[in-house]
């Protein structure tokens, strides 16, 4: 076999240079680079294929594989400056190109039957499974850090907010807890993510199919994909597995920001329910008194750069005309910088969470009487009388101590039963109690100790199953 190595893939028909407006723009080896192994494999298992359809003899396939396995070798040991001054397109170029200088024109059999259409969304889907893993265990890292602060504060109280405003006590790992069961669904959907990601497009040429009769079943045993695509068009058109998994990680993200949230308000000196370590507080250049939650303002934050990524893309997918268009190449970018970001920040996070400490008097220290209000009424049904009532007396009661600028536990037996007879045979001190009031509240998932411990028993028990 004779032949020099082309300029440009698709150089033949072409007589004029490309224009270097349109080369910058059009270039995507700074960004798929980071697609090189997968490209290997997948060439790897095409050459493979295409000789178990006789389109390549034994001598050729073992070529190529062995030149493919050269310029992994290459690849893996190349510099940044190295990186930079290869001026291919993309990453598929690029690896034809030193297939070339490794195995001479034989390379060029390797492009038979297919497209970089099929290649680049195989190796697209290749790297989305295995960032995808790699993701699920840091969420799975975040929640162990969370279970494991919450074994600890089974039996602090702290109030429970809705609107932000004190609302009734919860036990303080009932809160922690209620970080952790979100991710578990984070996981679930990335998990249903990878799935639908692990069918394989190869095999399905530029949009028409392979004209050869390779055995797409082997190439999806080889390369770990579950099914192969139904419909060649689809398998080159759509790229939906990409906007699943961006919208896995910007959900994900904004379950760090609610989690940021939180420790943000609870850590500042009005609050003070959790004290973050030196390790990840941040001081202030100007005024020496300061510890800033860095850490988790940059979760918050980083939240909305990863709506924006789902967003971005949504945009740019909807309403292509059928078969491979250009727009597609963007993907890498908003599936890239989106892994990247919540791959950067979860870390964080999750040193943050293990190891901030909590101030249980401070805690209990913003437990008012007014916060057990329903629990007073509660005590009036107990006697019998119909909630909504029970709510209308507690609210005078309420408006009472109001009026008086003093708390409800503070009123004495006269006011209270100056408000209502059955109130006065309440036992105020009981109802009044928060440590009584959490230790109500014992159906399944509600903040009563023992309720409390079989939830710590079950995230725990799935996280160790999955270990
Ligand atoms: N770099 C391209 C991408 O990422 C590869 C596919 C190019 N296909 C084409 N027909 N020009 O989408």
């Amino acid at each position: 076999v004779s032949g020099s190595a082309p300029a440009a893939l698709w150089g033949g028909r072409f007589e004029g240079v490309l224009a270097p407006e349109l080369e910058r723009v059009n270039r995507s080896l700074p960004v798929d680079r980071r697609l090189w192994r997968e490209e290997l494999a997948v060439s790897v298992a095409w050459a493979r294929a295409l000789e178990g359809a006789g389109a390549l003899v034994a001598a050729e396939s073992a070529a190529i594989v062995a030149g493919l396995e050269r310029v992994g070798e290459r690849l893996g040991g190349w510099s940044e400056r190295e990186w930079a001054e290869a001026g291919d397109e993309d990453i598929h170029t690029l690896v034809e190109r030193l297939l070339f200088a490794e195995i001479g024109a034989v390379a060029g059999k390797m492009a038979t039957g297919r497209s970089r259409n099929d290649q680049v969304s195989t190796g697209t889907r290749l790297w989305l499974m295995a960032a995808a893993r790699r993701l699920d265990g840091q969420l799975a890292d975040l929640q162990r850090a969370l279970v494991g602060q919450a074994e600890n504060q089974v039996e602090t109280l702290m109030p429970g907010y809705t609107h932000l405003q004190r609302a009734q006590p919860v036990r303080a790992a009932h809160w922690l807890l209620r970080h952790v069961w979100p991710l578990f669904r984070d996981r679930d959907r990335l998990a249903d993510a990878i799935a639908r990601a692990a069918v394989l497009p190869l095999g399905s040429g530029a949009v028409a199919g392979c004209p050869y009769p390779v055995d797409r079943a082997f190439l999806a045993r080889e390369l770990g994909f579950q099914a192969i695509s139904e419909n060649s068009m689809d398998a080159v058109s759509d790229r939906d597995f990409v906007a699943e998994l961006l919208f896995v990680v910007a959900l994900a993200g904004s379950h760090l920001s609610a989690l940021a949230e939180d420790v943000i308000i609870f850590s500042t000196s009005e609050f003070g329910f959790v004290r973050l370590s030196d390790s990840y507080s941040t001081g202030s250049s100007l005024m020496p008194q300061k510890r800033n939650p860095d850490s988790m303002e940059l979760a918050r934050g980083k939240a909305g750069r990863l709506i924006g990524e789902l967003v971005g893309w949504l945009v740019t997918a909807k309403g292509l005309p059928s078969g491979y268009n250009k727009d597609l190449q963007d993907d890498k970018t908003a599936l890239f910088g989106a892994l990247d970001t919540l791959g950067a920040v979860l870390p964080a996070v999750t040193g943050t969470i293990r190891d901030m400490s909590f101030d249980a008097g401070a805690c209990a220290a913003a437990l008012d009487s007014g916060m057990l209000a329903t629990d007073l009424a509660d005590a009036l049904v107990d006697g019998g009388m119909p909630f909504r009532e029970a709510h209308e007396v507690v609210g005078r009661l309420v408006r009472l101590s109001e009026r008086l600028g003093s708390p409800l536990d503070a009123l004495s037996p006269d006011q209270v039963r100056g408000v209502s007879e059955a109130l006065g045979a309440v036992d105020l001190a009981a109802a009044l109690d928060p440590g009584r009031s959490v230790e109500r509240r014992a159906v399944p998932g509600a903040t009563a100790a023992a309720a409390v411990r079989d939830q710590l028993r079950a995230a725990g028990e799935r996280l160790n199953r999955e270990r």
